[in-house]
């Protein structure tokens, strides 16, 4: 079944995320393709497009537009089914549950999350809301795939009232140890509405091992190898769910397809020669987000330049910070300090032909972003945290001459897989200044060993891998482990 997007459609296969892959443009915008939709940002999508334009299925997500209702359409050859958020359901479930409470419990409290039960009450008032729509639109039986922190009740709901279906749950972002989780008023209904599905996956190994971990201590659930056995008030087990680790990955294909693109590589020349030919390009490319680690990494920058290590006539920073959750508190405050930051740097550095720092606070599109990393000889991934970080990934499979080296945190997923980037703690400001140095000087023999091995890993894992794998796996009959 699937296909046809009117309102009586069903469908097998289904995808729900807080985000649709397209977001309203604003008034007076018109889009990449003039359409009045743009790319939605987040890494969430860049992973889960490819899928769903080669699959029959629908996406189920927000439309970006406060209090606008916008009827099931199709773009980019995937079906969508928009859910509608007022701008109360913005403000306290998307702003305030998911973005002030959750994003910085589940980043090691990196900002201080907030606790409001008005902000609670909305996020489990929308969760309902995403629940039914997938339950309108779910064929008898069909597959289901819950993506992300701000939906984590829904899998609970849809199993209560549609228990036909076969339900998937995936965290994009690191869930956090049960010391932290702990500080959570509502730790045991999340547990609980995660453990609806049948399977919930994550990015590392340590991440399921501390939902886990939860489970069992908040809601006493009993944890064989990766099952966690959910019991019903005779003690009798009713449901198994299992928690793995599945990497996320990207779409390797239309990456390294643009690096050989004639017109993108003479677009890197012409960034490279606008900055006035330095020997060395640094690059960073994050949303603004306090997780990524944009300030330690601007400190070690400025270090440099003041101990003479590196000077504007030859090193380059390009910091691309796109626009994120701009309404919400620890965002404007990062932004200022960034700013401030970046001002100070190239007002005490620059010189009239050279920048210390060229900081761009817009989003582009993957053209221009493949055109940076052909430039960039060294690339910044300096997160305190991050699920995955798929930069990263974008970065290796960009540099298909095998040179280029990747300064990369070990407190970011990738790093897991990507063994021979030039790891670091980003805490440790004199490491990070340290690893800089050796990216910046690294022989093109230690360069190409390194980056071989790296481009070998992302080849063989892309992001098709990643999403047949968790589907394959959700789609296995579960034998109850009892040992
Ligand atoms: O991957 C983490 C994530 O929060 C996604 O869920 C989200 O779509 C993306 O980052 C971008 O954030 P936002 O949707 O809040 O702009």
């Amino acid at each position: 079944s699937g296909g046809g997007h009117g309102k009586a459609a069903k469908y097998d296969f289904m995808v729900v995320s807080n985000r649709l892959p397209v977001d309203r443009c604003a008034p007076g915008e018109s889009g990449d393709d003039g359409s009045g939709w743009r790319r939605s940002p987040g890494g969430l999508v860049t992973a889960l497009a490819p899928m769903m334009t080669k699959t029959d299925g629908a996406w189920v997500g927000w439309h970006g537009a406060p209090d606008e209702t916008v009827e099931p359409f199709s773009h980019g050859g995937m079906d969508l089914v928009p859910v509608q958020l007022s701008n109360d359901d913005v403000e306290l479930y998307y702003e305030g549950f998911s973005n002030a409470t959750l994003w910085p419990l589940y980043h090691d409290v990196i900002a201080p999350p907030e606790f409001h039960r008005t902000w609670w009450d909305a996020y489990r008032k929308v969760n309902q809301r995403f629940a039914d729509a997938v339950v309108r639109s779910a064929d008898k039986g069909a597959t289901v795939w819950v993506q992300d922190y701000q939906l984590q009740l829904v899998p609970r709901l849809l199993r209560e009232a549609r228990p036909d279906l076969r339900i998937g749950f995936f965290n994009h972002i690191p869930f956090p140890p049960p010391e932290i989780f702990a500080q959570l008023p509502w730790r045991k209904a999340i547990i609980d509405g995660l453990m609806g599905a049948d399977l919930v996956g994550f990015q590392r190994p340590s991440d399921a091992g501390n939902f886990m971990r939860s489970a069992r201590r908040f809601l006493g659930a009993s944890v064989k190898q990766q099952q966690v056995h959910v019991k019903g008030h005779d003690g009798e087990i009713t449901h198994i769910a299992r928690a793995q680790a599945f990497p996320i990955s990207i779409d390797v294909a239309q990456i390294s397809e643009l690096a050989h693109k004639p017109e993108i590589i003479e677009r890197a020349r012409q960034i490279r020669q606008d900055l006035g030919n330095p020997k060395t390009i640094l690059l960073g490319v994050d949303r603004l987000d306090y997780t990524k680690g944009i300030r330690h990494r601007l400190k070690a920058f400025e270090e440099l330049l003041n101990e003479g290590k590196l000077a504007v006539t030859d090193a380059t920073l390009i910091q691309v910070a796109s626009p994120s959750r701009e309404r919400v508190e620890q965002y404007r405050l990062l932004r200022e300090e960034i700013e401030g930051t970046v001002g100070h740097i190239n007002g005490t550095y620059d010189t009239i032909q050279n920048t210390a720092v060229r900081y761009l606070h817009h989003s582009y599109p993957v053209e221009e972003m493949v055109a940076l990393y052909l430039a960039a000889d060294v690339m910044l991934v300096t997160a305190l945290r991050d699920g995955m970080n798929l930069v990263a990934k974008e970065y290796v499979t960009a540099r298909k001459d095998n040179d280029g080296a990747l300064v990369l945190s070990e407190f970011a997923g990738a790093a897991d897989q990507l063994k021979q980037a030039l790891l670091m703690n980003p805490h440790d400001i004199d490491g990070l200044k340290d690893t800089i140095m050796h990216a910046v000087n690294m022989s093109p023999k230690d360069a190409a060993r390194r980056m071989r091995s790296m481009r070998k890993q992302i080849l063989e894992h892309d992001v098709d891998h990643w999403s047949a794998d968790f589907l394959a796996a959700l789609n296995e009959k579960v034998v109850r482990d009892d040992s």
